[in-house]
């Protein structure tokens, strides 16, 4: 029996570890590399219903604790995505899940639709990027717009629906229960963290759009914190996602609710070696504590 496979709004997943938006996400080529890799899952890079040349350079800074980015969602637009949409579901059998942004509930709604008729197995809503302006977590952050981007997206399309919040929030929870309300069929949680650095020779902010998303190990708290919260408050499942570089991180995130994970800066430090050594170390771990299924240890730390 696999201990590691999940089922999560109706898809099933071979393991918990899921590739997360924004790293490697943009072409057939690479997210099939990544399937290949030992992935349980997909998710792409954020899609919007246009083409979009993001931020100029420097998009990402390296600092002690993980990496800054801005790079202002860039992407080919839905249109031409669609063919690498179609690409990925030829060729891999995980389950493909469309990351998409929007300026407003229609653009999100009419590119959801889009990914789905593309083949997407799922929709991932960006409510949450923290540099892009009109969009991401200006949305993410106003319940009346996060409640309308989602109620309108559920209406058009009938593939489960996640939804990806933002920490920089008063109350994340109350957000989850929101998208939740609004039809969500599980929340993503969290985006990166809006962090900038500053060159101390120049006296410049580094990246060309000042502020940015704080991604790596810095977030994991902030993550597990996130995700202990909004399990207590919503009944639906919790993809965990931040700062996650190995399979004790992982673990961390599933006891605090998660049924599965995402990953994104770990490739970049671990290479995708991730998908194989984290999917391992959590199955060790199950059975060494006499569990038969990761299913068993998913919110655990509230039972205790
Ligand atoms: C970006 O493309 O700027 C990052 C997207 C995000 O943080 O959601």
């Amino acid at each position: 029996m696999n201990c590691l496979e999940v089922e999560v709004a109706g898809l099933k997943f071979r393991n918990p570890v899921l590739l997360a938006a924004g790293i490697l996400g943009m072409t057939a080529e690479s997210l099939i590399r990544v399937a290949e890799a030992g992935a349980g899952g997909l998710v792409t890079k954020s899609i919007g219903l246009k083409p979009r040349k993001g931020f100029p350079n420097p998009t990402v800074v390296q600092v002690s604790c993980g990496l800054i980015n801005a790079m202002g969602l860039p992407n080919p637009g839905i249109k031409t995505f669609s063919e690498e949409i179609r690409e990925v579901k030829r060729k891999v059998k995980v389950p493909l899940i469309v990351s998409v942004y929007g300026y407003s509930a229609e653009e999100f709604a009419e590119t959801a639709k889009l990914a789905v008729k593309a083949g997407a197995d799922a929709v991932e809503l960006n409510v949450s990027c923290p540099h892009v302006e009109g969009t991401g977590e200006e949305i993410g952050q106003n319940p009346e717009l996060l409640k309308e981007v989602v109620s309108k997206v559920k209406r058009r399309i009938s593939k489960p629906i996640f939804v990806k919040l933002s920490a920089n929030v008063t109350d994340i929870a109350q957000l989850a229960e929101i998208a939740v309300k609004a039809g969500a069929d599980a929340i993503t949680a969290i985006n990166t963290v809006r962090a900038m650095k500053i060159d101390i020779k120049t006296g410049r902010p580094i990246l060309a759009n000042r502020i940015g998303g704080l991604s790596g190990p810095a977030i994991k708290p902030i993550a597990v914190r996130c995700v202990y919260e909004i399990y207590e408050r919503v009944r639906v499942p919790i993809f965990g996602c931040g700062g996650i570089l190995n399979w004790r991180d992982a673990i961390e995130l599933i006891l605090a609710g998660a049924s599965a994970v995402q990953i994104g800066t770990a490739i970049a430090v671990k290479d995708l070696e991730v998908f194989r050594t984290i999917p391992k170390g959590i199955e060790k771990y199950i059975r060494r504590k006499g569990f038969g299924s990761v299913k068993e240890i998913v919110g655990l730390s509230h039972r205790l």
